[in-house]
């Protein structure tokens, strides 16, 4: 999967985002380790803290539909280059990192920039 293509998904799903109280709409897109792809968009809530992010909808659906591991998450922000995933959402990725480490994409102009989360997120917690 050419990552331009997973950060295209994740475009077009933040075009669905619910979020009326922070007007930040974000969209993400995961690539699983069957190949199939993901995504998610955030959606807030009146009670704020129980809003949801991009990212965690998108690794719920990877699960849901029977995934074990992921390999990549593209993160788009209609309002922002280069959005990184917030802590919590780095922690749940971890969880299903498998053999390879979990590549994080981000829009930068007209491309994209590639991380890998163990940077972002070093000596992360894993039972
Ligand atoms: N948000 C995401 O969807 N992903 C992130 O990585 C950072 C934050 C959402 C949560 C909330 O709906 C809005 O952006 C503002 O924090």
């Amino acid at each position: 999967m050419d990552y331009n293509d997973l950060l295209k998904k994740a475009k077009e799903v933040s075009k669905n985002a619910y979020a009326p109280f922070s007007n930040f709409f974000v969209g993400s897109c995961v690539l699983g380790a069957s190949g199939e792809t993901y995504v998610g968009c955030n959606f807030e809530n009146a009670s704020y803290g129980l809003s949801i992010c991009a990212e965690r909808n998108a690794i719920g659906s990877a699960i849901a539909n029977g995934e074990k591991s992921i390999i990549a998450v593209a993160i788009y922000a209609s309002t922002m280059e280069d959005a990184l995933p917030c802590g919590a959402c780095r922690q749940v990725l971890l969880e299903f990192q498998g053999d390879k480490e979990i590549e994080v994409i981000t829009q930068v102009s007209n491309s994209y920039k590639v991380r890998k989360l163990n940077n972002l997120l070093p000596e992360g917690f894993k039972l």
